[in-house]
């Protein structure tokens, strides 16, 4: 990859729970509360941070989905995620919301990355939507992928992520990490984990998508701030919500 002027950057402790690569679950809580999520509407109703709205919205318009799929949940606020999840327990029992809710305080809802689509219909489900692995919304999940989404809660990864198989819930972790994460058959947690084999400096993870090559390594937190320096490229950072930060470098022509 060709290296301009090098720049540092300086990224204070609590910008380890910031960002599009977050790890939310029953472990690792939301920590950043608004306003500091910036939040825009892609629906009447719902919302999603804004680098994801815009996302979403690129999505559905290279899937030319706009009839066919409809946006169900984005943001949720804690006291919106606690209603849910007593409205659930009250209407579906224990094992059911366990399941599929995540706990007030452990949704990535609550972060404005995550969102729920189902297929337009009557009766669309609130809580578990319709969302087929055929058709447009097949389509939709293969051009999401390149626009920064993962599906969240893969068949048979339950164990993993603590949460069912859910195909109407999307995650925008970023490109090129939701290829990454896609090509692996990671889950978040896993790819958290897997990328500290690879220290942004020493050996980062070397990728070419399309035309374009990427490096993507991690730096993990020190004291009150940490420093990464960084070629002159165009770069990504992201906190893990757990100990560190992932950077993704973006190469010229591969
Ligand atoms: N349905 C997901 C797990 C949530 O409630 O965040
Ligand atoms: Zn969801």
């Amino acid at each position: 990859m060709k290296q301009t002027r090098n720049i540092t950057v300086m990224l204070e402790r609590e910008a380890i729970y910031r960002g599009p690569l977050v790890l939310v679950n029953k472990d690792h809580p939301v920590q950043v509360p608004l306003p500091i999520i910036q939040l825009a509407q892609v629906a009447p109703g719902i919302r999603l941070e804004r680098q994801a709205a815009l996302l979403y919205q690129a999505v559905m318009q290279a899937t030319g989905a706009a009839a066919h799929i409809q946006p169900v949940s984005g943001y949720r606020s804690q006291d919106e995620q606690a209603r849910l999840f007593t409205d659930a327990l009250r209407a579906h029992g224990e094992a059911y919301t366990h399941t599929y809710v995540a706990l007030p305080g452990c949704s990535e809802h609550q972060t404005g990355l995550a969102l729920d689509v189902g297929e337009q219909g009557d009766d669309i489900d609130f809580i578990t939507p319709r969302f087929p692995y055929h058709g447009v919304c097949q389509r939709f999940r293969e051009v999401a992928v390149h626009h920064g989404f993962i599906q969240r809660y893969p068949a048979g990864k339950e164990w993993l992520t603590g949460i069912g198989h859910e195909p109407w819930h999307f995650r925008y972790v970023g490109f090129p990490h939701s290829l990454i994460i896609s090509q692996l058959g990671f889950t978040l947690e896993v790819y958290v984990q897997w990328v500290k084999a690879f220290p942004l400096h020493r050996q980062p993870y070397q990728l070419v998508a399309g035309k374009r090559a990427f490096a993507v390594g991690y730096v993990p937190a020190q004291g009150h701030f940490t420093e990464i320096a960084l070629p002159g490229a165009p770069y990504t950072v992201s906190g893990n919500n757990v100990d560190g930060f992932i950077v993704a470098l973006w190469g010229g022509a591969a």
